[in-house]
């Protein structure tokens, strides 16, 4: 008996033939080129290089004020700013693209960048600069057999949205995204089949500007314009997987989590209740998405906090009908919880700093390495839930040290990915349909949180420092070929 009848029989011997190994990046993290093509601006154009940083803060080092905004707006260069230049892949995909082919990747994650599509976002006609970009990048990775999964934002919305509407608070941005959504997926339809509608939604909530354009000296109350902003992402993933299924009844919608497993401090109730608590308000989003309703929970939540959350009356029977076909999430690092988190240290995670957990080593930018956290998020989300699983999003983030010789003898990250792509081997032995496995940042990208170029998730090396000075030429790191001959073998040589 398995959960799902479409299970391949073969699981028990490990990765079943189709399995998706690939990599992943994002548009604004990876492209550059913020004002070429008739491109606007965009939320993540806004976010200048901090100097010093505070890595137990990530949320800090990630928001942004009305002020960030007009004086990054004022700023017409990319200079200061990582993510308008990202790794130029803008102007480099062709280069990219053939090495993801020597990697034997089968499918690539990147996003869309709405700006370059509607670069205000109100825009009567989409930009034709900006489609074209996209079809020529899709078309491409076909050329070489390879699958986008496309993510329609990533962190980005047009920053005209932002000022003129109050980004995701105000309901009328739903219909904006529903244009874009049905622009790019009309226009790729013969070339896309994997659409995630939001990475990491549960963004929105921890970093309000960041996930849902909310600039939170602009609001009243942080707290519940973000739930009414994630509220409008939810509307607007439904309504965007019913018009998916009408465009092209093939293709394959998924939500995209960032799934921050916590684990109780202790034994003791006080302290198992407050993961389990932790891990509801983290659930909640699939919950919403795949079940197709808010949980019980969140009324008394939403209560207790003082949030009221505007739902139109029609919101219950579009968030019920229109659930997705797959997960897929990232996963860095599990967290802890506890009641008394005085008597313990504080350390970095993905968005969130958490209570140290003292069985777990950490990566230079404190965030606690689990591997078997990632069998332990695969089967609780499969028994949760019941639906494939795609991981769309795990590495390691490192400096790399360049030899004289130009190579690059990054066995942390061999290490990293061998434990966790075992880990996920185990959770497909035991039954899990994993659709796939897309490294974090195949190739080196600005960093999301830090704007850094030399916190390095890739198995390709991009010649960059964390001021925009290199050549940007690209080179193998001993990852890549230790990548590479997983993938060939399809996950069973680890060595
Ligand atoms: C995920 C994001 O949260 O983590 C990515 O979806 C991000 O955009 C990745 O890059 C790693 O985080 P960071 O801050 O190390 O780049």
């Amino acid at each position: 008996m398995t959960a799902n009848p479409k299970l391949p029989k073969d699981y028990l011997k490990g990765f079943p033939q189709h399995f998706m190994w690939g990599g992943a990046i994002a548009a604004n993290q990876a492209e550059g080129a913020f004002d070429a093509g008739g491109k606007g601006l965009s939320t993540a154009d806004m976010v200048p290089y901090f100097e010093k940083k505070d890595y137990t803060n990530l949320k800090a080092l990630m928001h942004v004020s009305s002020d960030t905004i007009e004086k990054a707006i004022a700023h017409q260069s990319a200079e200061g700013y990582p993510k308008r230049y990202g790794i130029d892949f803008y102007h480099r995909y062709t280069e990219d693209i053939a090495l993801f082919a020597e990697l034997g990747f089968k499918a690539f994650r990147l996003s869309i960048n709405w700006a370059r599509i509607f670069p205000n976002g109100d825009d009567a006609e989409p930009n034709e600069q900006g489609l074209q970009f996209y079809e020529n990048v899709f078309t491409e990775m076909k050329k070489h057999g390879i699958e986008p999964i496309v993510t329609l934002s990533h962190y980005e919305m047009p920053i005209s949205l932002v000022l003129n509407y109050g980004g995701w608070t105000n309901r009328k941005v739903v219909s904006f995204y529903m244009k874009y959504a049905e622009t790019v997926m009309n226009r790729y339809k013969d070339l896309v089949t994997y659409w995630l509608t939001f990475n990491e939604i549960n963004t929105t909530i921890i970093e309000p500007f960041t996930g849902g354009g909310v600039v939170e000296d602009r609001v009243e109350n942080v707290q519940e314009a973000s739930y009414q902003a994630l509220h409008h992402q939810f509307v607007a993933s439904s309504l965007t997987t019913k018009l998916a299924r009408e465009i092209n009844p093939e293709f394959q919608i998924g939500c995209m989590l960032a799934r921050m497993i916590h684990y109780p401090a202790t034994s003791s109730p006080e302290d198992v209740h407050q993961a389990l608590v932790d891990n509801q308000l983290n659930l909640l989003h699939t919950d919403v998405q795949v079940r197709g309703a808010y949980p019980a929970f969140i009324h008394r939540y939403f209560a207790e906090q003082g949030i009221t959350v505007v739902m139109e009356p029609e919101d219950e029977g579009i968030l019920r009908k229109h659930t997705v076909d797959f997960i897929s999430f990232s996963y860095y690092t599990s967290l802890v919880s506890t009641t008394t988190p005085e008597k313990y240290g504080v350390t970095g995670a993905n968005l969130y700093s958490s209570v140290k957990n003292p069985n777990l080593e950490v990566t230079e930018w404190g965030w606690q390495m689990d591997p078997l956290g990632l069998r332990i998020v695969l089967k609780e989300l499969y028994d949760r839930y019941g639906v494939p699983l795609f991981v769309v999003e795990n590495g390691l983030g490192a400096r790399d040290q360049v030899e004289a010789d130009g190579s690059i003898h990054d066995q942390y990250r061999i290490d990293y990915m061998r434990k966790h792509i075992t880990a996920m081997k185990e959770a497909v032995m035991d039954g899990v349909e994993v659709m796939g496995y897309t490294s974090w940042g195949a190739i080196d990208i600005i960093s999301a949180s830090t704007s850094e170029m030399s916190k390095r998730y890739g198995v390709i090396y991009v010649d960059q420092d964390d001021h925009g000075q290199g050549t940007l030429e690209r080179s193998r790191k001993d990852s890549f070929y230790w990548y590479k001959k997983a993938i060939e073998s399809n996950g069973e040589d680890l060595s």
